[in-house]
């Protein structure tokens, strides 16, 4: 079947939203834009957020477990944008639009975003929904983007990894700049409900935080629920989960031979495509960029 990769990101798809500000990147025409707009949400909906590659679909497991009470099955019963709609999505076929999948759910709903935090549909913040927000340390962030830019057709060919480097750091890259998206979400944090985690806390203490998450969702949950969530959602056993791994969607779409959706799922990957000159070219950037807010990412430099 033809399937044209999508080129058309930029350019005649920036948004502009003068009272919220402006954003590059996000794949959307007007029309489905205000439709995404004005998405109803129930106070009950919960959402699962992050800038892309962050680990969003290793929470969204961990979400759906915790709602099942550990229920492998139930967590088995589709796959993962079946289970939880991408409120801006509008993909090729056969993923159902983000908007439809919503609608014909009953609420509690588990939501799934990228969207900066001032583009996000207001109805969520006015119904206090509970977002779990995932933050990745900009280097790794980039490699894994990078690969899945290769793999996915339905974004831009991200080309070699030394213009990708330059691309990413100037924030044209699908949902735009990674500084703004993380600040963003960081500073909203203590005024709606929003659980803010670091996938590097993931990695070096997964009980801990499916606990945090958890807590955070009124959940008290026995040890062996908590091993099974654990388990569950190990990198390994997401990898073999054909209801996690994305390997359901077409290979003309997503091309797992180029690289795996779960392609290695470590911290500190970016040591390996990352020259120094740009390390050092990124770490001024981070500097820049950070000043004068408290949000720390460790696994940098
Ligand atoms: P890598 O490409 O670095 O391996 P997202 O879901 O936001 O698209 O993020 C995908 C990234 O999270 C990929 O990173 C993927 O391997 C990693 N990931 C997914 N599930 C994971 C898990 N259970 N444990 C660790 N990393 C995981």
């Amino acid at each position: 079947m033809a399937f044209e990769r999508n080129t058309q990101y930029f350019g005649s798809y920036v948004m502009q939203r003068p009272a919220m500000g402006h954003i590059s990147g996000v794949p959307l025409d007007q029309n489905t834009w205000a439709s995404i707009w004005s998405f109803q949400a129930h106070p009950e909906d919960i959402v699962v957020a992050a800038y892309p590659k962050a680990g969003t679909t290793w929470m969204q497991e961990i979400v759906d477990m915790v709602c099942e009470d550990g229920d492998v099955e139930k967590c088995r019963r589709a796959p993962t944008y079946d289970r939880h709609p991408f409120l801006e999505v509008v993909a090729p076929k056969p993923v159902p639009s983000g908007l439809q999948l919503a609608e014909q759910m009953e609420p509690p709903r588990i939501l799934k975003t990228h969207l900066p935090i001032q583009l996000l549909p207001p109805s969520l913040w006015e119904r206090n929904c509970k977002v779990i927000y995932v933050a990745r340390n900009a280097k790794d962030c980039m490699v894994s983007y990078f690969h899945f830019q290769r793999m996915n057709k339905g974004l831009p060919d991200p080309g070699t990894w030394d213009e990708y480097f330059l691309t990413f750091l100037s924030g044209e890259v699908p949902w735009g700049n990674w500084f703004d998206h993380v600040i963003g979400w960081w500073e909203i944090k203590d005024k709606y409900q929003v659980l803010y985690i670091f996938y590097e806390d993931m990695i070096e203490d997964p009980k801990l935080e499916i606990r945090k998450v958890m807590s955070f969702l009124g959940k008290d949950l026995s040890d062996d629920v908590v091993e099974k969530i654990h388990q569950h959602t190990s990198f390994q056993a997401m990898k073999e989960n054909p209801m996690a791994n994305y390997s359901t969607i077409p290979s003309f779409v997503m091309d797992h031979s180029i690289s795996p959706f779960m392609r290695k799922g470590i911290v500190g990957d970016w040591k390996n495509y990352f020259s120094t000159a740009q390390s050092d070219l990124f770490d001024e950037e981070y500097e820049r960029k950070m000043k004068g807010t408290d949000l720390v990412f460790r696994s940098q430099l």
